[in-house]
């Protein structure tokens, strides 16, 4: 009977992204997410996007690298509404870009329709916060589990066991930041990634036609 173990990938060290990082891990992003939405806004779009994840108190971004290069990444957020500096910091640099892509890219043009709650989530962005009374963002952040938005690892190095160093680090960074629980969800035509995560130990929580909903105990 053949052993069906991942082979692990020695050489993988792990670290939080940088600045540096940035460019690679746009083109990983567009390459492991070519059937999704993002996957198609462009490298523009994406280094602003993944820029979110680098020296931020609430957003968080590892790389796994290979001899230096990056091969993999997860981007996470202990923020309930993570994309909310994003939108409002870079409004109307991606609105331009939104309109720029959607004349040069047919996925775009198909899509978008479905992306206009972003365009919501984007102007919400601009109304301030309310706490319930007396709690903290601090104190309300930490009722919501930390969550996985994106994991990516290049097509080259799937089947290795990258994708399970990556949620692994990510949960035990978040379990250092005082979190028991992360969650993460997938799309339900993604096949190959339900079963990573099925793998992977998560625990599907909620399931409907538009997503599936992953949690994980942190031990
Ligand atoms: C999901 C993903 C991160 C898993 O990473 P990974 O490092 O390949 O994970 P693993 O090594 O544990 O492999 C997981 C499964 O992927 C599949 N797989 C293995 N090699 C593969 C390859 N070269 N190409 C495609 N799928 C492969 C296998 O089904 C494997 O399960 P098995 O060991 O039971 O056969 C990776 O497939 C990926 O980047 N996918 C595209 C982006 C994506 O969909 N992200 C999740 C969004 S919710």
């Amino acid at each position: 009977m053949l052993n069906k173990k991942p082979q692990y990938e020695p050489g993988i060290e792990l670290a939080a992204i940088c600045l540096y990082d940035l460019p690679e891990i746009a083109r990983l992003y567009q390459e492991a997410f070519s059937d999704h939405f993002l996957g198609h806004m462009g490298q523009k779009f994406l280094q602003l996007f993944c820029a979110q994840f680098i020296n931020s108190p609430t957003n968080h971004g590892y790389v796994a690298k290979s001899n230096g290069r990056a091969v993999g990444f997860v981007l996470g957020s202990i923020d309930r509404q993570p994309f909310a500096r994003f939108y409002r910091q870079n409004f109307w640099t991606l609105i331009t870009l939104v309109i720029m892509r959607y004349f040069q890219d047919a996925y775009v043009r198909k899509h978008i329709v479905k992306r206009f709650g972003c365009i919501a989530d984007a102007l919400k962005s601009f109304v301030p916060r309310r706490h319930q009374e007396g709690e903290t963002k601090d104190e309300q952040n930490r009722f919501a589990p930390a969550r996985i938005l994106a994991i990516g690892v290049s097509s080259d190095y799937r089947g290795m066991g990258i994708g399970n160093q990556l949620t692994s680090y990510f949960c035990s960074k978040m379990k250092q930041e005082g979190y028991k629980k992360v969650g993460l969800s997938a799309l339900p035509w993604n096949e190959r990634a339900i079963h990573f995560y099925k793998k992977d130990g998560w625990v599907l929580e909620e399931s409907n036609a538009a997503s599936l909903s992953f949690i994980r105990t942190i031990v």
